[in-house]
């Protein structure tokens, strides 16, 4: 069966919890797609390089989930040619048999546009921030808020301003706001909307 799940929106609105929930009620092949962009960005060295010849060990370290590393996938995302070498891997990913969750910024827009389902998960700025802010350990954490939320808006910026495969819903994507909701509630969201399209 063929069958794709594309789940984009902004950083930190909750598509990684949402995506390997879904991926883990249907069981679905997941493919978190800014890791590739990570990976890219901290291997350091010719970006369009180092998206040729990504590894699985690149894609393992463990400093991807790092607010540095977040950046440094944002800003090589901007260059088309490390987009483009990204692509085919993506794609085949998407539409192997058995299903398959993809989330990241452009899954329904370029590369999914034939998904079954898009979900465009979005929350407010503040309140990304704030999760992203407790999650790096709250008051305990290295950064204050206010710079998190800094860094939110600027790789939200970044992000949907690019002229390469910039960060918006497809026209026909499914939006769920997270700000109020909690992951429960969210992912219970997710997995009616899916459910609902595989019925048909
Ligand atoms: O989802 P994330 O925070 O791990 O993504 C890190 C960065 O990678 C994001 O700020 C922009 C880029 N990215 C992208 O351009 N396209 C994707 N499909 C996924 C991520």
């Amino acid at each position: 069966m063929i069958f794709t799940v594309a789940i984009d929106g902004p950083a930190a609105a909750g598509k990684g919890t949402i995506s390997r929930a879904v991926a883990e009620a249907f069981g679905f092949a997941h493919l978190d797609t800014g890791a590739l962009y990570r990976a890219v960005g901290v291997k350091g060295g010719d970006p369009v390089e180092a998206a040729r010849s990504l590894t699985p060990e690149d894609l393992s370290r463990d400093d991807l989930r790092s607010l540095e590393a977040g950046q440094a996938a944002s800003r090589v995302a901007v260059i088309p040619e490390v987009r483009a070498a990204l692509l085919d891997f993506q794609r085949r990913f998407a539409r192997r048999d058995g299903g398959a969750v993809l989330d990241g910024r452009d899954i329904g827009t370029v590369i999914c546009p034939e998904a079954e389902v898009k979900l465009f998960v979005t929350a407010s700025a503040d309140v990304r921030a704030r999760r992203r802010w407790l999650e790096l350990g709250g008051e305990a954490a290295p950064r204050a808020l206010a710079d998190v939320l800094a860094e939110v808006q600027e790789r939200d910026a970044r992000d949907m301003g690019r002229t390469d495969a910039p960060l918006r819903a497809a026209a026909d994507a499914q939006v769920i706001d997270t700000s109020a909701l909690t992951s429960a509630e969210a992912i219970a969201q997710a997995v009616a909307l899916v459910a609902k399209a595989l019925q048909r």
